[in-house]
């Protein structure tokens, strides 16, 4: 009786979950059936949104490993769009998004991916938008990144690539948009960008470019390729005020979405302003974002510390000259407190600007260590992406986790 009752609350459960999870809002856009589960300390893709779901979100939670057929063995195919934005994902497993047959638009952003395999796309051959902004692709090999036919939009933003190996591009015939500015590149080869017959918007601005005639020329290539670009680079060597202008120079005209793409489609496959071009930001908001807390608090003790010398060297001073200080008489005494002073003015000098030395550098976010992934995709990971996590009160999940539990 027990028993049997047990299996009807059991075949209940599995027809009729369709209940919303706390952790989550679930609604409709556009409709389609979207789940957003944001900023929970969530560690793994089985929250227990109903299967149906479509537009998922699961942004700015700990994350840190995709497993193989994660989505799959959970049901969920119905998936269009999948916002992995602002986890800590470091290992994506060769078949992670298999079953996502009919995913569209695919945010990776702000993780730590280091590595992935070119070919793990395959599972997912609708991709048309895949963000991997804000990763950590520092080492690329001369090999394709990512093997896929009708990807359009990629965005490679602030992956600290420091080079484009010529053959990175070469199997991604339908590209249309690409990003790779604010990247450490300071020279380009224009065979990586000839593989992209249809690139219509090329995205290249950082820093680091040197205004040569040899930058100068790259420029003037890809306009004339037709590809919607802005040129920042002068025809003569920019002055130093152009300069600083150019890289002040930060608005971007949003991407009329329409002139890429037919958006006499179905009606129900994707919400387009979800393609809407990400905001630039605000200095200020870029400074936010690029310096930790800790960050800021050694700079702001450093400060501190400079201020504090030097308000108690004058303070010292006024004392001393209250107190009437004897003032040497001869000439040799004077000298000698002359150059006691001057050694004084230096090392003071040397405490106020070289306080810094021990302190990490403040350029980006390299003073936060980040795990590796294995350069494999074999399961012989190490469980290091759970030691340096900010929002770390919930502990990843054990390896099995990914999988139904019933
Ligand atoms: C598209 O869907 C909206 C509702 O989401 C509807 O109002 C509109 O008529 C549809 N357009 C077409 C062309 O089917
Ligand atoms: C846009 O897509 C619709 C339906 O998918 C198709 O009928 C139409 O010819 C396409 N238009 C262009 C300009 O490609
Ligand atoms: C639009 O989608 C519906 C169901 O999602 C499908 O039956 C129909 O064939 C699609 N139309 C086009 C033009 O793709
Ligand atoms: C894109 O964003 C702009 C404002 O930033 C807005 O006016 C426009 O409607 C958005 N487009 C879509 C398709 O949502
Ligand atoms: C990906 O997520 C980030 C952060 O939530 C957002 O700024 C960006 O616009 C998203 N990218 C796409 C293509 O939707």
């Amino acid at each position: 009786m027990l028993l049997l009752l047990f299996i009807v609350i059991l075949s209940l459960d599995s027809t009729l979950c369709v209940s919303c999870p706390k952790q989550c809002d679930c609604d409709t856009e556009n409709g389609l059936n979207k789940a957003s589960c944001v900023d929970q300390n969530i560690v793994s893709v089985a929250v227990g949104v109903p299967k149906q779901v479509q537009v998922y979100s699961l942004s700015r939670n700990v994350i840190s490993e995709l497993d193989n057929f994660c989505f799959k063995e959970l049901g969920y195919t119905s998936i269009q769009v999948l916002d992995l934005s602002y986890n800590q994902i470091f290992w994506i497993g060769l078949h992670a998004f298999s079953g996502l047959d009919q995913l569209v638009d695919l945010n990776l952003s702000n993780n730590r991916i280091r590595y992935f395999p070119s070919d793990i796309f395959w599972d997912t051959p609708q991709l048309d938008i895949l963000d991997l902004s804000s990763n950590i692709l520092e080492t690329l090999k001369n090999e394709p990144l990512i093997m896929h036919n009708k990807l359009q939009v990629l965005n490679l933003n602030s992956c600290r690539i420091k080079s484009l190996p010529d053959r990175l591009f070469t199997r991604l015939p339908n590209l249309k948009k690409l990003d790779i500015s604010e990247n450490y590149l300071v020279t380009l080869s224009l065979d990586v960008l000839r593989p992209l017959r249809k690139l219509n918007r090329l995205e290249l601005r950082n820093d680091y470019w040197p205004c040569n005639a040899n930058f100068i020329a790259i420029e003037t290539w890809i306009v004339s390729r037709g590809i919607a670009y802005e040129k920042f680079c002068k025809k003569k060597l920019p002055t130093m005020s152009e300069k600083i202008m150019s890289m002040l120079h930060v608005e971007r005209k949003p991407v009329d979405i329409g002139e890429i793409w037919n958006l006499t489609a179905n009606n129900t496959t994707i919400d387009l302003s979800i393609c809407n071009e990400t905001k630039p930001l605000t200095p200020f908001q870029k400074f936010d974002r690029n310096f930790s807390a800790l960050q800021a608090f050694v700079i702001g003790l450093e400060i501190g510390l400079a201020i504090g010398i030097i308000a108690t060297y004058v303070w010292l001073r006024r004392v001393c000259g209250q107190l009437r200080c004897r003032r040497p008489q001869s000439r040799r005494e004077r000298r000698r407190v002359r150059r006691e002073g001057d050694m004084r003015n230096h090392l003071l000098w040397n405490a106020v600007v070289h306080t810094n030395m021990e302190t990490p550098p403040i350029y980006r976010r390299q003073v936060l260590p980040v795990p590796s992934a294995p350069f494999n995709s074999q399961p012989t990971r190490g469980r290091e992406g759970n030691t340096n996590v900010e929002r770390s009160e919930t502990p990843p999940p054990p390896y099995h986790e990914c999988r139904p539990s019933g």
